[in-house]
């Protein structure tokens, strides 16, 4: 065990560090180059005979849990920009619980790390009885999700231990986004958005490597947050599901309660949470948001929050002229695929909190890897 670990102390440090890696296999063969340097199109074999059906869906729904849903969340805005389509998140159980109508003209598509996740597996069932097309995104070749899909994309992140998934997340994300970019048209070269973030996907391993370098930053939040009850995060747009997945990570291995909240929903309640005390993360890298992130940052100052904001590299004067705030400075890449940079130092900050707070990192108390029960 200790070899597979190699230098790392747990898998989920490990597996945080290997993301530049695992990207680079996920978009291995996919994203095809043109001249230049410079990218040309998606190739995604696995779905080459339904893409055409998937374009004329009048739906598409997101079906997972856990990370797997948040991942599916953080891509959602760049599918319904790219194909034009309708798309619903669904958590799988959620959607069983109610029944919730299904039609033979949506597409269906079920992400899951493990791929044997029962509420996932069963909403499949549900969906396939309905007449959907079913796509499977999985991580795990020959699992119940992969085989019981019409169609699928594997994610090729590498084998996940830990009980926390980390580079199956941002892999998802990478995933949905070529997927949106396949749907989007057969013209892709011709279009100027489509090619920017084409390009940025090339580039993504070296932001993660770069982002990456802040582990010794995060230790030091982490150390300065370990003894809190609570934390916060809000995020919004591209990065609420960044705020959702970073409260999830350190609830299940750091064992802290943490809130991931739609920052446009602060002023409908979560701000009479907010005092001097309080460690609340604030996600307010630049995207069209930025504006309304920087309102939020104001308000909660106004009520002396104890801020932590998460920023692009270069704007933190801007967005704390009184450095009242922690600040975390992370690169810029594409609004689309700035989630993937920045729930890295959020995910590092969840493994120190969990090492400081002395708790098992790989084996969360009551948790299993995969769900196999409803
Ligand atoms: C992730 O850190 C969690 N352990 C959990 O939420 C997980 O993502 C969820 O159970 C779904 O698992 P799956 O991706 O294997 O379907």
């Amino acid at each position: 065990e200790q070899i597979r670990k190699g230098n790392f102390e747990h898998f989920m440090q490990k597996e945080i560090h290997e993301q530049p890696d695992s990207l680079t296999m996920t978009m291995r063969g996919r994203l095809i180059r043109g001249g230049e340097q410079k990218a040309k199109g998606i190739l995604l074999g696995g779905l080459k005979d339904h893409l055409k059906t998937m374009r004329r869906s009048r739906r598409i729904l997101f079906i997972g849990c856990g990370t797997s849903y948040n991942a599916a969340l953080a891509a959602r805005p760049v599918v319904e920009e790219l194909s034009g389509i309708p798309v619903t998140m669904e958590i799988a159980s959620d959607l069983l619980d109610r029944q919730g109508p299904i039609y033979r003209e949506d597409t269906a598509i079920f992400v899951s790390q493990s791929g044997e996740t029962a509420d996932t597996l069963q909403a499949l069932e549900y969906a396939k009885s309905n007449g959907a097309l079913c796509v499977g995104i999985t991580n795990t070749v020959g699992s119940a999700i992969a085989r019981g899909t019409h169609c699928g994309i594997h994610l090729n992140a590498g084998c996940e231990i830990g009980v926390a998934s980390t580079k199956a997340y941002t892999s998802q994300i990478a995933v949905i986004v070529m997927l949106a970019l396949a749907l989007g048209d057969d013209s892709l070269s011709t279009q100027q958005r489509p090619n920017a973030i084409m390009d940025n996907l090339y580039n993504l391993p070296s932001k993660v490597r770069d982002v990456l370098k802040l582990d010794k930053d995060m230790k030091e939040l982490a150390a300065l947050l370990m003894d809190e009850q609570s934390l916060l995060v809000f995020g919004r747009g591209y990065n609420y599901a960044t705020a959702l997945e970073c409260a999830l990570k350190v609830k299940e291995v750091s064992l802290m309660h943490a809130e991931g909240i739609v920052a446009g929903e602060m002023k409908h309640g979560p701000l009479a949470l907010v005092d001097e005390t309080l460690p609340i993360i604030v996600i307010a890298t630049r995207d069209a948001s930025l504006n309304k992130q920087q309102s939020v940052i104001q308000q909660l100052k106004a009520r002396k929050g104890r801020l932590i904001v998460m920023c692009t590299e270069g704007d933190a004067e801007f967005m704390c002229p009184d450095r009242t705030c922690r600040i975390i400075e992370v690169p810029k890449v594409h609004d689309c695929l700035q989630p993937i940079i920045n729930i890295v130092p959020l995910q590092l900050l969840a493994y120190h909190l969990t090492v400081f707070r002395g708790f098992n990192v790989d084996q969360p108390r009551n948790l299993a890897k995969s769900v196999t029960t409803q």
